[in-house]
């Protein structure tokens, strides 16, 4: 046990108490180590709002369910009349829920900002894996708080969408039906699936993303912030072990964060207030329609947010699986011709290739189509091992590179905004395009990302006081 301290003499109440608590729970230790004496990089650009602006989200997120919560009821046959009922007649039930919908779409803007700052500059790599690991498990995390929260209001949207998304998991070799039947508690969608959603997103889903966001935050405090030009500030301290180019966070970077949080709350009361349903992209029309089992809408198509996702599903046809097939079979060609491998190794490359085609023909093209979606997420997790480049920060690659991330997210628009869209041939092999853009990107990055002309990083950071 610490040794108890005494307040100075001449203390006033307050740092009486303070010193009081300080001797049970170390308040005055974490204010320091996570506030005032967390040193952070000075040269922060907008690109740093995000991570603040993602765990406003979640505080948003969490208060307003909490009050949806108490007029909102889990049962098939009362869902939808209790959400119109707080709409229209609980006092700012309307505002409380608008808040919680807007801020689903919020939560996903501000974290695919985050996951690109994170990429242009580096800040998975080494020591920052596990800050980017514990960032795609909270990006897993959300995507299933969404879906589940999805079928709360019980409208048309919400009854078939989960109808398809449940129905993929049956596409799974062997377990899938028995899969489906155990995610929907019921041979269709029913009162039993909406309590279980229900379970998972008020409770379940919401305890593993605190965890998982705390986790986050005491993982990046441990190694430090990377920064814009992706140099480690601990690398050059003072006489007293303090970063040279790291200024406290509190004050300097609470109060630029405010700066960040007063534009986004500008921005998404304009939403909350003139554009709820952002032209059926937040709000979907059909959603407005009580959830009527006998009749399915003419078009399904998920929330904006998982769209590009689910143009990678529908691109996963027949024949982009014998596309696949070729590419293993090029793949595995070109590491047996020019990988300068061992007779043994080859024969592991020879042979997983033959495996890998064989089951690709094997299985059908819609199980495939969720192992692309997934994979597109889980190919995330390895990002701190896929790239190869000698410096960290996009500033300091060659010119090219940045073409490439620049075609990466025009990718992810492109992909997204077919997902909205009705399935057509065109679109379909443009998604198809992007589909094999978007792996290839990330499997071939161990080559891609070490040639090319890269510039000196400099040993400080580069900052002009503004
Ligand atoms: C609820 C969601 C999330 C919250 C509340 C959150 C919070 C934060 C905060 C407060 C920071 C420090 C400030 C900053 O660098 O912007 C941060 C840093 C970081 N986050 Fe997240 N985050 C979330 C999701 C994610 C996701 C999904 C990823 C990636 C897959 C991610 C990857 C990172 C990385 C790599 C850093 C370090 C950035 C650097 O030092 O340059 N985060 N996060």
């Amino acid at each position: 046990m610490a040794e108890f301290k005494e307040a100075p003499a001449g203390a006033n109440a307050g740092q009486k108490l303070l010193t009081w608590v300080d001797n049970r729970f170390p308040a005055s230790k974490l204010y320091k180590e996570h506030l005032s004496e967390y040193y952070a990089p000075k040269n922060f650009n907008f690109m740093y709002f995000f991570g603040s602006l993602a765990m406003l989200v979640l505080v948003i997120q969490i208060v307003t369910g909490i009050f949806l919560v108490m007029h909102y009821k889990p049962d098939a046959a009362l869902a939808f009349a209790s959400v119109e009922y707080i709409m229209r007649d609980v006092p700012w039930g309307w505002l409380v829920r608008y808040m919680h919908s807007t801020g689903a779409s919020a939560f996903f803007i501000v974290v695919y900002m985050h996951m690109f700052r994170g990429m242009l500059y580096g800040s998975y790599r080494k020591p920052r894996e596990l800050v980017w690991i514990f960032g795609c498990a909270i990006f897993l995390c959300l995507m299933a708080e969404a879906f589940f929260g999805y079928l709360l209001p019980w409208g048309q949207m919400s009854y078939w969408g989960a109808q398809v998304i449940v129905n993929l998991f049956a596409a799974v070799p062997f377990v899938g039906p028995d899969l489906a039947l155990l995610i929907r508690g019921d041979f269709v969608v029913s009162d039993a699936t909406l309590n279980r959603f229900f379970s998972f997103h008020v409770i379940a889903i919401p305890l593993v993303l605190i965890g998982l966001v705390a986790a986050h935050i005491i993982a990046l405090h441990e190694v430090g912030s990377n920064n814009p030009d992706g140099v480690e500030i601990k690398a050059k301290k003072d006489a007293q072990g303090r970063p040279l180019d790291g200024i406290p966070f509190h004050p300097y970077y609470t109060v630029h964060d405010i700066m960040g949080v007063s534009v986004f709350l500008l921005l998404f009361s304009a939403v909350v207030f003139l554009a709820p349903e952002m032209g059926g992209y937040f709000l979907e029309y059909n959603n407005f329609i009580p959830a009527d089992p006998l009749k399915t809408p003419a078009h399904i198509a998920p929330v904006w947010y998982f769209t590009p996702y689910y143009s990678m599903l529908r691109a996963t046809t027949d024949p982009m699986v014998n596309v696949f097939v070729v590419l293993v079979a090029i793949g595995a060609a070109v590491t047996l011709l020019l990988g300068g491998l061992s007779r043994n190794a080859k024969v592991v490359v020879g042979v997983s290739a033959l495996v890998f085609i064989g089951l690709l023909k094997g299985f059908d093209a819609k199980f495939w189509g969720v192992v692309v979606m997934g994979g597109a997420v889980v190919i995330m997790f390895f990002l701190p091992w896929l790239d190869n480049s000698p410096v960290k920060s996009i500033r300091y690659r060659p010119g090219w590179h940045k073409w490439m991330y620049a075609l990466f997210a025009i990718d992810m628009l492109v992909l997204g905004y077919l997902g909205i869209k009705p399935p057509s041939d065109a679109g379909t092999l443009v998604s198809q395009i992007g589909t094999i853009f978007y792996f290839g990107f990330f499997l071939l990055m161990p080559f891609w990302s070490r040639i090319g002309e890269f510039k000196p990083v400099p040993e400080r950071v580069v900052f002009q006081p503004h």
